[in-house]
C-alpha cells in the first residue's frame, strides 16, 4: 500500500499575544488558513524501520525530523511494529512561518494511521500532534481556523477566501524561539488569561471589514532583529498590496492583490530581488480535506 499526498503551508490571518504562560511559551490566539502551495510527501508500506528521504540535503532525515518524531510517536502509542518508507518532496521554504515542517507532521500521522491500519481516537491525534508542535492540530483539518493556547488549540471558522495572494521570504532564516524571547514587556508582563469563550464573528469583522485589518504581534522583534523583513513589507505596499503582514514567526510576508494583474506586476516588479517568491490562493477546507481524502478517511470532519 502506499499515499502521496500532498503537505500545504499556511499562513496567519493574525496572531496576538495574550500574555506569558507558567510553562515558557506564550498563551495567543491566532487565525490560520491553508493555502495552494505545498509540499509533495509519498509514503510506502515496509516491513520495519522508518526510512525517511528528502530531494532538498538541507533537511536533516534523522530522529529531529519532525516526520520521523510523528512515526516514532504514533509507533509508541499503538505499540505497532510496522515500517514506512516515507518521501518528502520539499517546496515550502522552511523555518519560514509557513508550517512546513508542521503540516508535513500531521499529514504523517493521518497517512501512517491509514498505511498501518489503526485505530487511533481523534483526541490522541490531536495530542501527538501538539506534542510535536503547536501549529501541527490545524493542520488535522486546514481551511481557516483560530487557534488558542499555544496555538494549538484550534476551531474550525468560516472560510475566509483571497484568491490573489503573493508569498514573499528574502532568505532569512527566523529562529522562532528567539522572536518570542523577544516581545515588548507589555505583551508578555499580563497574566496569560484565555480569553475564550469570544465570538468568532467578532474576530472575522474586526479583521475584514470594509478593508483588510490584519496584526501579528510577533512583527516588531522580528523586524527589529531582521530588518530585512520590514523592507520586503514596505516594498510589497508600494507594489499597491491592500494588505501585508509576516506570517507566524516570519520571514515569509504574504501579501493580498485585488487582482491578477496587480500581483503578476509585484511579482515582475520583485524578481530582481532574488527573494523567493510564489502566487498562492487561500485553500478552502473541503478543498484541503478533498485533496487529504485517502489518508485522513474524514475523521476530523467538523461537523463529528
Ligand atoms: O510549538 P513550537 O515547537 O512550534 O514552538 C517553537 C518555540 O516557539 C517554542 O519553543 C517557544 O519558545 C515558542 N513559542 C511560544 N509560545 C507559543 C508557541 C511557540 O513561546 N504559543
Amino acid at each position: 500500500m502506499s499515499f502521496e499526498p500532498p503537505s500545504f503551508a499556511k499562513i496567519n490571518w493574525t496572531l496576538e499575544i495574550l500574555g506569558r504562560r507558567a510553562d515558557g511559551y506564550h498563551e495567543l490566539r491566532t487565525i490560520l488558513q491553508t493555502v495552494d502551495v505545498c509540499d509533495q510527501m509519498q509514503f510506502v508500506a515496509a516491513e520495519s524501520n522508518i526510512a525517511l528521504t528528502c530531494d532538498n540535503p538541507a533537511v536533516p532525515c534523522d530522529a529531529t525530523n519532525l516526520i520521523y518524531r510523528a512515526a516514532v510517536l504514533l509507533q509508541e502509542l499503538t505499540g505497532c511494529d510496522k515500517g514506512a518508507k516515507i518521501h518528502l518532496q520539499k517546496r515550502i521554504p522552511m523555518g519560514a512561518g509557513l508550517g512546513g515542517g508542521s503540516g508535513n507532521a500531521a499529514v504523517a500521522l493521518l497517512a501512517l494511521t491509514q498505511l498501518w491500519e489503526l485505530d487511533v481516537a481523534p483526541r490522541d491525534l490531536f495530542r501527538l500532534g501538539s506534542q510535536l508542535g503547536s501549529d501541527v492540530p490545524f493542520f488535522f483539518f486546514g481551511g481557516t481556523g483560530i487557534g488558542i493556547g499555544r496555538g494549538d488549540e484550534v476551531y474550525p471558522m468560516a472560510d475566509i477566501t483571497a484568491e490573489y495572494l503573493l508569498l514573499v521570504n528574502p532568505g532569512v532564516h527566523v529562529p522562532t524561539r528567539e522572536i518570542y524571547g523577544n516581545l515588548p514587556s507589555e505583551l508578555t508582563s499580563t497574566p496569560a488569561v484565555n480569553k475564550m469563550p469570544f465570538s468568532l464573528e467578532a474576530a472575522y469583522a474586526r479583521m475584514r471589514g470594509t478593508r483588510w485589518n490584519l496584526r501579528n504581534d510577533l512583527e516588531r522583534p522580528a523586524l527589529a532583529l531582521y530588518p530585512l523583513i520590514g523592507q520586503v513589507k514596505e516594498r510589497l505596499r508600494e507594489l499597491q498590496a491592500a494588505a501585508v503582514l509576516m506570517s507566524g514567526s516570519g520571514a515569509t510576508v504574504f501579501a493580498v492583490f485585488e487582482s491578477e494583474a496587480a500581483r503578476a506586476q509585484a511579482q515582475q516588479a520583485l524578481s530582481e530581488t532574488g527573494w523567493w517568491c510564489a502566487t498562492t490562493r487561500t485553500l478552502s477546507r473541503s478543498e484541503y480535506q478533498a485533496a487529504l481524502t485517502r489518508i485522513s478517511d474524514f475523521r476530523f470532519r467538523i461537523s463529528d
